[in-house]
């Protein structure tokens, strides 16, 4: 009895009103934390859905991206790690891609198509089951998809001010994969900005706290894309070059981002990170040519083993708040971080905030938000 009410207030108290996608695992192995994920300057929603941060968050769209690229094969089973949230929504997974290299790639426009979504299923919204798991949503790699490198973006959507337009928030973040598949291609695919419209009835809902069914609920995005199209697998000897070249990469990678671990731990001390990194990324351009150049042979795979590059993430590690960690506004005390609820008809916790104003989005929720 005692136990189960602590468990609960516990839960109550780290349920944070804004999030990052901080980590993910491909078949239960991590590149690190925060290592392979493009990560934004702060925790705080995107809600301009025209704007290029609709891709992949604040500054997702800068390349080189200085983020290391993981690899995967299709079919694998990805857990991604999320800061746990109390609103209310949908989460989506989707790819861009087939491209040469991921640290290049900005997100922006054409080519993007979902891999999957969770939204309400018997009542649960997908943030409760994601809350529920300590922040782990676990979803596959579809199968049919070309080898190359891709963006995979993850997206948890908040709907409790979707009452008003742009009233939708929306949270992402982009990891950088190099996928071993066995070809076909997907679709549909979406343009980000371009497939999100703010008045569309999955981002902005008049009735969300009134008559709202959330059992009819699907997340923006349009559905789930179909891989592996009949006609354009390739040739058995072609696969059997990626099957050879995939063996190696695995072998080797793992080791790269060990090592890659151990220096970003010396540039987060030190200050020098932008001049270390200059000439890997420099070397990591040239030999990726080179392996264009021969194009899906095993050189490909040497080359992104090599091309783990020490990376602005270190910089960012220190600079972000981990979100699990947002102050509390259980019991009224302590004050409200921006984003986060300070009121509404039957809200028992904190009204002041750290952090921007106290503004009604309606009847039933308040926030922190910036003037
Ligand atoms: C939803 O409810 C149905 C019927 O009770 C059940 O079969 C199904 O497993 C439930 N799904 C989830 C995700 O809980
Ligand atoms: C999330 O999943 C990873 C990989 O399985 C695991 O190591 C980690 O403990 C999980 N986190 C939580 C909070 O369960
Ligand atoms: C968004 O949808 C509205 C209503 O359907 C439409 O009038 C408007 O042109 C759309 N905007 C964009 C940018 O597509
Ligand atoms: C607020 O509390 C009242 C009773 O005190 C309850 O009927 C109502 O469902 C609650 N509203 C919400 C949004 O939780």
């Amino acid at each position: 009895m005692f136990k189960s009410v602590l468990v609960a207030s516990t839960l109550v108290a780290t349920v944070a009103a804004h999030q990052n996608f901080h980590q993910f695992w491909v078949n239960g192995v991590s590149p690190g934390y925060q290592v392979a994920v493009r990560m934004p300057p702060s925790n705080s929603p995107v809600t301009d859905v025209t704007s290029n941060n609709i891709a992949c968050n604040v500054d997702g769209e800068t390349v080189p991206s200085g983020v290391e690229t993981y690899a995967a094969n299709e079919g694998d089973k990805i857990i991604v790690n999320w800061d746990v949230s109390s609103h209310p929504g949908p989460i989506t997974h989707m790819l861009f891609g087939p491209v040469d290299d991921a640290s290049l790639e900005s997100g922006v426009g054409a080519g993007w198509f979902k891999i999957d979504e969770l939204d309400n299923v018997n009542g649960t919204w997908a943030n409760q089951v994601i809350a529920n798991a300590g922040g782990n949503y676990t979803f596959t790699l579809p199968t049919g998809l070309e080898s190359g490198d891709y963006l995979l973006r993850s997206e948890m959507l908040a709907l409790h001010a979707a009452e008003t337009i742009g009233g939708a928030q929306f949270y992402i973040g982009c990891a950088q994969l190099t996928i071993t598949g066995t070809g076909g291609g997907c679709n549909p695919t979406i343009s980000l900005p371009g497939a999100y419209n703010a008045t569309d009835p999955d981002i902005y809902i008049p009735d969300v706290y009134y008559g709202f069914d959330a059992a009819t609920y699907t997340a923006p995005g349009g559905p789930v894309a179909t891989c592996g199209a009949s006609g354009s697998s390739p040739s058995m000897a072609t696969s059997a070059a990626i099957v050879t070249s995939t063996a190696a990469s695995s072998g080797t990678i793992p080791t790269a981002v060990a090592s890659s671990g151990t220096s970003k731990v010396s540039s987060a001390a030190g200050s020098s990170s932008l001049a270390a990194s200059a000439p890997t990324t420099l070397a990591k351009v040239t030999s990726k040519a080179a392996s264009s150049a021969a194009l899906a042979t095993s050189s490909k795979a040497a080359s992104s083993a090599a091309s783990v590059t020490p990376t602005k993430v270190a910089t960012t590690v220190a600079t972000i708040t981990t979100g699990g960690a947002t102050p509390s506004s259980t019991g009224g005390s302590g004050a409200v971080a921006l984003y986060g609820q300070c009121g509404g008809a039957n809200w028992t916790g904190a009204t002041t905030c750290a952090e921007g104003t106290c503004t009604g989005m309606n009847e039933y929720y308040s926030q922190c938000v910036s003037a």
